[in-house]
């Protein structure tokens, strides 16, 4: 792992830790950054009693928040999030992203979506003019996965996305099955026009479950920096600078 990008993700994390409330429902995401975060609400739960509900995103979630000491609940009992803290593999100057490189997009997308608002917390790397250049993860029902790719490339076709390479995920030389029992298709797009429309036709493949997009969903991103220094920056208004610490959006 990258040193620099590690102390990046670390200070994204630290922002981000400065904005949990006393009482607040959080949903916790998935990947290094997450980690991070992870790591730090624990430590604040022993050191200063922080009190909060949280959710996980995943099973690695789940793994590290047990070893952090931070108490998960359900979902389904929790419901209403104030807020989820997420990492991701690529932020747009509209706060759209892709996410999924850790596998974890669909459980990511719905704990999202249960949330009043999601925050990204990343190494500035991760933001881009423009989506794409990550392989855009995909998550398909295991039955008729071929029969589901090939639908895909037809539509990539038809949407003008030529020459895209599609690879089915695998480790050890089986396919990566998700937490939701899913494969996970990688679409090399290099350059998504609209991150919007593609999203939406994907989604009504039948056997897709879940797309790796996550449009119009994260409101502010704290992109963290080597130096310690830490961009925020919000879905309407943009600012930027040294906000570590101040907690305040
Ligand atoms: C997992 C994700 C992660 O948030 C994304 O891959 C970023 O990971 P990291 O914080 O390790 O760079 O979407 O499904």
């Amino acid at each position: 792992m990258n040193l620099d990008a590690n102390t990046a993700k670390r200070h994204a994390a630290e922002y981000a830790l400065g904005l949990i409330r006393n009482g607040m429902r959080l949903g916790l995401g998935t990947g290094t950054t997450a980690d991070f975060l992870i790591d730090m609400i624990g430590k604040r739960i022993r050191d200063e009693g922080l009190s909060i509900w949280a959710v996980a995103t995943s099973s690695r979630t789940v793994k590290r928040a047990e070893q952090a000491g931070v108490e998960l609940s359900d979902l389904s009992d929790l419901r209403d999030l104030d807020l989820t803290i997420d990492g991701a593999d690529e932020i747009d100057t509209r706060l759209h992203l892709i996410k999924g490189g850790g596998g974890a997009l669909l459980r990511e997308k719905i704990v999202a979506g249960a949330s009043k608002e999601m925050f990204v917390i990343a190494d500035q790397a991760k933001w881009v003019e423009q989506l794409g250049k990550f392989p855009l993860p995909i998550e398909i029902d295991r039955f008729g996965a071929q029969a589901t790719s090939d639908m895909i490339r037809t539509l990539l076709g038809d949407l003008s996305y030529h020459g895209c390479s599609q690879n089915l995920r695998s480790s050890e030389n089986a396919p990566v099955v998700t937490d939701g029992g899913n494969y996970i298709i990688d679409i090399k797009l290099q350059k998504i026009e609209d991150a919007r429309q593609l999203a939406t036709q994907l989604n009504a493949i039948p056997g897709v479950v879940e797309t790796g997009l996550f449009v119009d969903i994260c409101v502010l991103a704290i992109l963290g920096y080597g130096n310690g220094k830490v961009d925020v920056i919000g879905r309407n208004d943009n600012y930027s600078g040294e906000q570590r610490g101040s907690g305040d959006v």
